[in-house]
């Protein structure tokens, strides 16, 4: 039994071999929180502590216990009002204008397995005996509003997974203002919080800081997830590291609006809160009506950050991530974006391809510019016919020529949105996100389709099905290019307007969902000007992400080891460009890009045709070097060595599974005159074990390698790199 109910005590253990998660039932019968970190064995008897405590100046939630302080007591899942000053977990807005609600426990009920979240995307098991799950059911007298909170345990990883769900089983209606997926209270932790912030081109920095008194918040009010804040937090204690000490992840999977708050109040205790927010977000509750919110995944290490990313990695790669491509080493593909932007057609399309064949590329992306009258960013997103002009022949002779050097075929789209000179926007304005009477701000000369509409979902569904029904298509890369400025819905009464954000993407996941079982064969990978949605949400329907816009190698190597802090290295598409770099203008090796690359999805992304024999020659050992490693680099466990966020140097490592294989990289930026020593350790093997460097023949012990490390050469150039292999013997 992973979940067990300890009747005398009204207190629930949730545990396995790594953790525990205690929660009380408390004596006003609200949900009162009592432990989460690592496993201790009878943790139910946590509740011996008493939690009244008498402090002036507080109010008091008990008439007769005058230390009931709610303020100063950690909540599973807290209200405002009745002496809790700190930000609840919900709101709700009764007739009477009433925002103060009281949720009791009412029953719960525990089983194997874990259900789906209907319309949302979900971590999910295969065997009911993969995961137990709780669910309590709370119920407010005042207004008749029930919620369920829903708490996965999973055998094997120290995962708890939690969401809730509103039922109005009362006669009024009730507005929601707020309905966060989770909220935790941690009683007297010196905390950080570590985010994963930055821009276009600059996606996911690591970023840390020292939890004040007062609110720390990150948020996205873009529409989508966002370049911006990635729907992750951590909270670490000061003296986490990559290896050492106490981590709790909270990884959002949702792709629109969101918010991850930690509040720390003035008896020290920290309120972790993640959800949909609220800012943007009201949703109407007629009477008999539910509203579902999404999942928090909630991960526990003791052992560093470190672990705590191969937690979420395994996790993601195996039971968020779905369908056929899940378990199967990813293409090596060629992408036509920078090396000819919109100035394409067949013939040139076909000469890529011929030389990405030669040098044993597999697959060939068509990115932008194939349909409509596209000829630049300026129209035709909604017009997906392709464009005969360009393309005589169409796809379907594109794929087959493609398919005839060997290499399969993929397409670019960008469903979501209407560019204001095309076709479908003359006929259906009314399909555009919108304010009537204002003025839509655009961005990338395009606006927004109202996804929460179900005849646009249809025309999308319909369309890119017709394209991918009519030629061989094996992937395709989905866009989306553009914030969400004014939140307006033609279809929507005003009620119910400011659902709009995440109708909308209820609407996307239909579609995604709808798209990926059509088309179950199809690779798909997500893209939102490089990583700007690269969220668990979109990964549960496409199992890759487009890292990142920008390609250049240095800066690629924050980018990735940010985005590695959640997120597997199968996720990761990663780009070998041109130099200089269309981004930064900086020119690196073709060895560095490789290096960098490789240790993500690798692909190209540049015009093939214009490398000479020596580099195409460089350029086929590579790819095929990647088709002996991949299976280590997409499945193997990821180990981050030394951050470039820290210095002039970064480094990291891919073992696999059964430590049979390492794979290990050094990168320096600039060069420095009569530089130190450098020695990288390794970690995670086995110490019993000798390992053989492939290049140099040389035999290693495990534990030499850990615990001695390897010299790195003497590395004279600016952006620099070494890599080693070694395999056990
Ligand atoms: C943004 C993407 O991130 C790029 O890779 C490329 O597909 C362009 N859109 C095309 O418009």
């Amino acid at each position: 039994m992973l979940i067990n109910f300890f009747e005398e005590q009204k207190v629930f253990h949730l545990k396995n071999e790594e953790i525990s998660y205690v929660i009380k039932i408390l004596k006003n019968g609200q949900l009162g929180h009592l432990y989460w970190g690592k496993k201790i064995e009878k943790a139910e008897r946590l509740d011996r502590y008493d939690i009244s405590q008498h402090r002036p100046y507080e109010a008091y939630a008990l008439k007769d216990d005058t230390g009931f302080i709610l303020e100063n007591i950690a909540r599973e899942y807290p209200s405002f009002g009745q002496s809790d000053f700190r930000e609840p977990a919900y709101q709700t807005e009764a007739e009477n204008g009433s925002i103060i609600s009281d949720l009791k426990y009412q029953d719960h009920q525990i089983y194997s397995g874990k259900k789906e979240l209907a319309g949302l995307p979900s971590t999910y098991v295969e065997k009911e005996s993969e995961a137990e799950t709780l669910e309590i059911i709370l119920y407010d007298e005042v207004t008749d509003l029930e919620v369920v909170l829903s708490y996965t345990i999973f055998q094997d990883y120290p995962i708890i997974t939690r969401s809730a769900n509103f039922k109005n089983q009362g006669q009024q209606k009730l507005n929601l203002k707020r309905a966060l997926s989770m909220s935790v209270d941690f009683e007297n932790k010196d905390f950080e919080l570590l985010q994963l912030s930055g821009a276009w081109g600059r996606e996911r920095d690591i970023i840390r800081r020292p939890l004040e008194q007062g609110i720390t918040r990150i948020d996205s009010k873009r529409g989508g997830s966002s370049h911006q804040q990635n729907p992750f937090v951590a909270l670490v204690e000061p003296e986490t590291d990559e290896y050492r000490g106490e981590a709790y992840g909270f990884s959002f999977v949702y792709s629109a609006n969101f918010i991850a708050q930690a509040e720390r109040n003035h008896y020290g205790k920290t309120r972790l809160t993640m959800g949909i927010n609220s800012f943007t977000f009201n949703w109407l509750l007629e009477s008999g009506e539910s509203f579902q919110t999404p999942e928090v995944v909630m991960n526990y290490s003791d052992q560093g950050l470190n672990k705590m990313s191969q937690n979420f990695h395994q996790l993601y790669r195996s039971r968020l991530v779905r369908g056929k491509h899940r378990d199967k080493q990813r293409p090596v593909l060629i992408n036509n974006w920078e090396g000819t932007y919109f100035d394409f057609d067949t013939d040139k399309i076909l000469e890529m391809a011929a030389a990405a064949a030669e040098v044993d590329l597999e697959l060939f992306v068509l990115d932008d510019g194939w349909f409509g009258k596209r000829n630049d960013d300026t129209s035709s997103l909604g017009d997906w016919y392709v464009n005969e002009e360009k393309l005589p022949g169409g796809l379907e002779y594109l794929a087959q020529e493609i398919n005839k050097l060997g290499m399969d075929f993929g397409l670019w789209f960008e469903p979501e949105m209407i560019s204001p000179d095309s076709d479908l926007y003359r006929e259906h304005p009314e399909w555009a996100i919108q304010v009537p009477e204002r003025k839509s701000s655009e961005s990338r000369q395009q606006l927004i389709l109202d996804l929460s509409r179900s005849d646009v979902q249809d025309y999308i569904i319909e369309r890119v099905s017709a394209i991918l029904s009519k030629a061989n298509i094996a992937y395709v890369k989905w866009d989306m290019n553009r914030p969400m400025t004014e939140y307006g819905s033609l279809e929507l009464e005003a009620e119910h307007q400011s659902e709009l954000n995440h109708r909308y993407i209820l609407g996307l996941y239909r579609v995604l969902e709808e798209i990926t079982s059509r088309f179950p064969e199809v690779l798909f990978e997500s893209c939102a000007g490089g990583g700007g949605r690269f969220d668990p949400g979109m990964l549960h329907y496409m199992p890759q992400t487009w890292t990142s816009d920008d390609t250049d190698a240095v800066e690629r190597l924050k980018i990735q080891y940010g985005t590695s802090m959640v997120y597997p290295a199968s996720s990761m598409g990663a780009h070998v460009s041109a130099v200089p770099n269309h981004q930064v203008e900086r020119s690196t090796s073709l060895k560095m890009r490789y290096d960098v690359a490789s240790f993500g999805n690798l692909g190209y992304e540049l015009d093939i045709t214009e490398l000479n024999e020596e580099e195409m020659e460089a350029v086929k050992k590579q790819v095929n070097n990647y088709k002996e490693i991949r299976e280590l680099v997409q499945f193997g466990n990821f180990y981050r060595l030394r951050s470039p966020f820290a210095d002039n140097f970064t480094a990291w490592s891919y073992l696999s599974q059964d430590k049979e294989e390492v794979l290990a990289g050094f990168y320096q930026v600039l060069a420095t005159s009569n530089p130190k020593e450098e020695t990288l350790k390794l970690k995670g093997l086995d110490p019993e074990r000798d390992y053989k460097e492939l290049n140099s023949g040389e035999i290693y012990g495990g534990d030499e390698l850990m615990n001695f490390g390897i010299k790195v050469p003497y590395l004279k150039e600016d952006f620099s790199s070494r890599v080693w292999r070694f395999k056990a013997v």
